[in-house]
């Protein structure tokens, strides 16, 4: 089981979005996948249809340090399953969810948080992967969310002072991160993603500059190599519920590929695995 948490320190980068759709893909590749929404935006719960109501959420796991079933809710895809935020509407212990950055804050334990309740062995039991999507600002929630994850990944838009910004913010975050060494947990590594390049960019150049930019972070942070272009199917695909994979376009790249390449390079074992669990050599 391999925890993926995706990360940013700033807002509509597009952390959600990869987050639904990495999920999606990979459980339409016949891996079981859990969702986390660790935002208490609720913009993941709210992602695809759930096929029940939840009964319990992220408040009950970071409450009681564990995941209960009762926490777990499946989408309407295929092994496919999320743990919602139900923060905004929830009362639990008698916390409030503007309580709960408050609540993690006032643990000794915070940072394990999550850490513990995801690295369970209900959890390695039931899935193969986890996603966890993440506040788009620095905080308790982001950090528990953070550290539980073995790998990171964050998405970067390719406008020069929103890639300054995200080299400030995510050496930042990291920085913060590296002083739970001390309580004996490593950050696990970053891949920075570019996302929403539009057909103006130089992709490549700025792709290299923000490449070099990170040869000083000692392979803290690698650049994917694929490149999410803007394209109005990552909104169309949100607004009718569907894993951007599943939606029919004609673009110039289309969302499918993309989003496979860029499973492929982030989980090279499923390379040539594609939606509907068919592999290039034909197998299943
Ligand atoms: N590759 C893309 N091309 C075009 N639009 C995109 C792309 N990726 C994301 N978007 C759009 O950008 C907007 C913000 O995306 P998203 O909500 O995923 O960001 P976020 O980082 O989760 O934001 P927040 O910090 O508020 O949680 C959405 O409207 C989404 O549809
Ligand atoms: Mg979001």
């Amino acid at each position: 089981m391999v925890i993926f948490s995706v990360v940013g320190t700033k807002g509509g980068i597009g952390k959600t979005t990869l987050t639904a759709n990495l999920s999606a893909l990979t459980a339409d590749m016949g891996l079981r996948v859990l969702m986390v929404d660790a935002d208490i935006q609720a913009s993941l719960t709210k992602y695809f249809q759930l096929r029940s109501d939840p009964r319990d959420g992220l408040t009950s796991v970071i409450l009681n340090g564990r995941v209960a079933e009762t926490a777990i809710t499946p989408t309407m895809w295929d092994r496919l399953d999320i743990i919602v935020c139900d923060a905004p509407r929830r009362k639990f212990a008698g916390i409030e969810t503007t309580d709960l950055e408050q609540f993690i804050q006032g643990r000794i334990d915070a940072p394990m948080i999550l850490r513990r309740a995801l690295r369970s062995p209900m959890i390695e039991d039931h899935y193969d992967l986890v996603f966890v999507d993440t506040p788009g600002a620095q905080g308790p929630l982001l950090y528990t969310a953070a550290l539980a994850a073995h790998r990171l990944i964050s998405p970067i838009m390719p406008e020069t002072p929103s890639a300054r910004e995200f080299r400030v913010g995510t050496i930042e975050l990291l920085q913060k991160l590296d002083e739970a060494q001390a309580l004996g947990i490593s950050p696990g590594p970053l891949t920075a993603v570019l996302n929403r390049v539009g057909h103006t960019n130089d992709a490549r150049q700025i792709t290299d500059e923000i490449r070099t930019s990170y040869l000083d972070m000692k392979g803290l942070v690698t650049v994917a190599e694929t490149i999410i272009p803007a394209s109005v199917a990552y909104n169309e695909a949100a607004t009718a519920q569907l894993p951007v994979h599943r939606l029919k376009r004609r673009d110039r790249v289309s969302p499918f590929d993309t989003m496979h390449e860029l499973v492929w390079e982030m989980i090279p074992s499923l390379r040539g695995v594609y939606a509907g669990g068919y592999s290039e050599d034909g197998g299943e």
